[in-house]
């Protein structure tokens, strides 16, 4: 696969030719991806497979050994989630990475206090009626419906913090948003809230890329599915195209013999 980096396709986010090592294990191989602007790609492959790899690296967590990262169309080299960031990329933790004692409005600027001097300290110390008013904002354009803004984070159900950091990572980001299990804890109603939200962030026009063991709801939310398998992507479909079976077998045994 070749990145094609003409503005008019939309690049969000792509990486191409990816390797990654950890001592002796390759944990990532020759792999690509790409997220378009207002596209859900579903990541996922068999645990180990180089999921959290490949989005770490996309973080500026790690450094690639090899291949190209691309962000808004251009090539990019992270050295760090600052660097991301910067790029307008954002990311929704596996453990969401929120202050449970800190109120919504808090949580909503944690995490980006250099950015937040940086873009919006031209009019001095951002005043709380301000954050406030962003925060609301920020929540209403996703039609997230939370008791309070001054509640603290530890009040909120699993679905609603979960919301909450969805909502953060697409206030701070221009790009893409890059999520590690969003649906993992929830249970099936909060599962399809949420799925329901990240629909809407790729409508206000970010790339979304979402890694995801949950394989039936994932078809029903992603456009594409890319599945990674011993650190190689080997499948790469519009998730109209691919049933739970077929990503289950391309998932545990890419080439036959060489299945697990
Ligand atoms: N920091 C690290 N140091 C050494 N090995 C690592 C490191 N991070 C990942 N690995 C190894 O790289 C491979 C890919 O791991 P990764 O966490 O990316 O898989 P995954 O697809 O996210 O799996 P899971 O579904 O279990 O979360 C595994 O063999 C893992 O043990
Ligand atoms: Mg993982």
């Amino acid at each position: 696969m070749s990145v094609d980096t003409t503005p008019q396709k939309g690049i969000a986010i792509a990486a191409e030719h990816v390797s990654k090592k950890f001592g002796h294990v390759q944990a990532l191989r020759d792999a690509s991806i790409q997220v378009r602007y207002g596209e859900v790609v579903g990541l996922c492959g068999d645990n180990g497979a180089g999921k959290s790899t490949f989005l770490r690296i996309l973080q500026g967590i790690y450094h690639p050994d090899s291949g190209r990262l691309y962000i808004d169309h251009h090539p990019v080299t992270l050295h760090s989630v600052r660097d991301a960031q910067r790029l307008g990329v954002d990311t929704v933790h596996q453990d969401l990475a929120l202050a449970p004692e800190l109120s919504v409005i808090d949580n909503m600027f944690l995490g980006h206090e250099t950015l937040r001097s940086g873009i919006l300290g031209r009019f001095g110390v951002l005043a709380h009626k301000e954050m406030s008013e962003k925060t609301d904002a920020a929540l209403r354009e996703l039609s997230i419906a939370l008791p309070s803004l001054t509640v603290p984070v530890r009040d909120l159900s699993g679905g609603q913090r979960q919301a909450l950091a969805v909502a953060r990572a697409v206030m701070w980001s221009r790009s893409a948003i890059l999520m590690d299990e969003p649906t993992a804890a929830l249970g099936a109603r909060q599962s399809e809230i949420v799925s329901q939200l990240i629909r809407r962030v790729a409508q206000s026009n970010l790339g979304v890329l979402v890694v995801s063991h949950d394989l039936p709801r994932l078809l029903t939310f992603a456009d594409r599915i890319v599945v990674l398998w011993r650190g190689e992507s080997v499948l790469d479909e519009p998730a109209a195209n691919l049933t739970v079976p077929d990503l289950v077998a391309t998932m545990v045994g890419y080439r036959s013999g060489e299945a697990i």
